[in-house]
């Protein structure tokens, strides 16, 4: 059986679109209908005409697209396929956090459960999270979650003093300042380039910051031919794919042993599990319709601003 062209078949039998996240294994991204960064993927999900959306991604995805869709069945080929992110913020520990800063509203970024969503006053993601912090007045005091690193680099960058809550993602704290400075000085012309969720010491060498598009952007307007790239290293495929003859080299974790720069969580999911959740119409994304209708309140917000902002 040639998988892909089953893949394709079932997808036009069903009208299904397959909505892929940037860290998937190439082979996924190849056969997405859409491939993009969790805003976009949030935007295409709201836009899509398709009666079947199959989730190529994490849960938070597949469950901010069915807040999106409530009518439309979300397909997340492996459940599994969690967050360490979204799992360092448990909603009851937040909860009790909340109420130490009752003048504070709450910005989270979209790497949580639908319970903290519920508890927030608008989400960002890292395409988007500068603009939405900035539409607050400098004087309304925040609470950001869950990721400390973006938290802190964001205070950084707006001058503001968020209440960061201390969350962090098992990829992104685990790159090797050392290992990386190693790279650089065997290719001396090379950029580093990084995602806001890595460590702070990762993040004052680097040459360029940003969310997963706006790397791979980058990576076509410099004219650096090295790049060292620390985050999943799923994005080199698109950032090959756009630049050839350029240089993409995975910025190393901590242990040589061990492929940490790859999000396993990403990973678990597989052309397999694609082809067999377009027969099977599973698993789908069920939520629990009280805590979704106030986790989509949020979201909407985070939509309609980043609409009006043109992001
Ligand atoms: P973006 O897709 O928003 O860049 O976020 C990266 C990430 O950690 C997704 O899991
Ligand atoms: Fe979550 Fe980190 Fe994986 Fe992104 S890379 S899905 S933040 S665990």
């Amino acid at each position: 059986m040639d998988i892909i062209q089953e893949i394709k078949k079932l997808k036009k039998q069903k009208n299904a679109i397959i909505l892929g996240h940037f860290y998937q294994l190439p082979e996924i991204q190849d056969i997405s209908d859409f491939i993009g960064d969790s805003l976009a993927l949030a935007q295409q999900a709201e836009k899509t005409e398709a009666d079947l959306i199959i989730f190529a991604g994490v849960s938070f995805m597949a469950e901010t697209a069915k807040l999106i869709n409530p009518t439309k069945k979300v397909i997340l080929p492996d459940l599994n396929a969690g967050c360490s992110l979204a799992d360092s913020c448990p909603a009851e520990d937040f909860k009790n956090f909340k109420v130490k800063y009752p003048d504070h509203l709450v910005v989270s970024y979209i790497n949580t459960t639908n319970a903290i969503k519920a508890l927030s006053d608008i989400i960002c993601t890292s395409s988007n999270a500068l603009a939405i912090i900035n539409s607050f007045p400098k004087e309304q005091k925040l609470i950001f979650a869950p990721d400390k690193n973006l938290g802190n680099y964001l205070n950084k960058m707006t001058g503001r003093n968020m209440v960061v809550w201390p969350g962090a993602c098992h990829v992104h704290k685990r790159f090797s300042l050392e290992r990386i400075l190693q790279i650089k000085e065997e290719n001396k012309e090379a950029k580093i380039i990084a995602h806001p969720e890595c460590e702070p010491e990762v993040l004052i060498v680097a040459d360029f910051i940003g969310s997963t598009t706006s790397l791979l952007n980058f990576t076509k307007k410099d004219n650096s031919n090295i790049f060292i790239v620390a985050t999943e290293t799923g994005i080199l495929h698109q950032m090959r794919k756009s630049n050839p003859g350029k240089t993409f080299i995975a910025a190393p974790p901590d242990d040589a042993t061990c492929a940490c720069n790859d999000c396993f969580f990403m990973k678990l999911i597989t052309l397999e599990k694609i082809y067999k959740s377009l027969v099977t119409e599973n698993p789908e994304i069920t939520l629990d319709i009280e805590t979704a209708d106030k986790a989509l309140i949020p979201i909407r917000r985070m939509l309609d601003l980043s609409e009006k902002l043109g992001l």
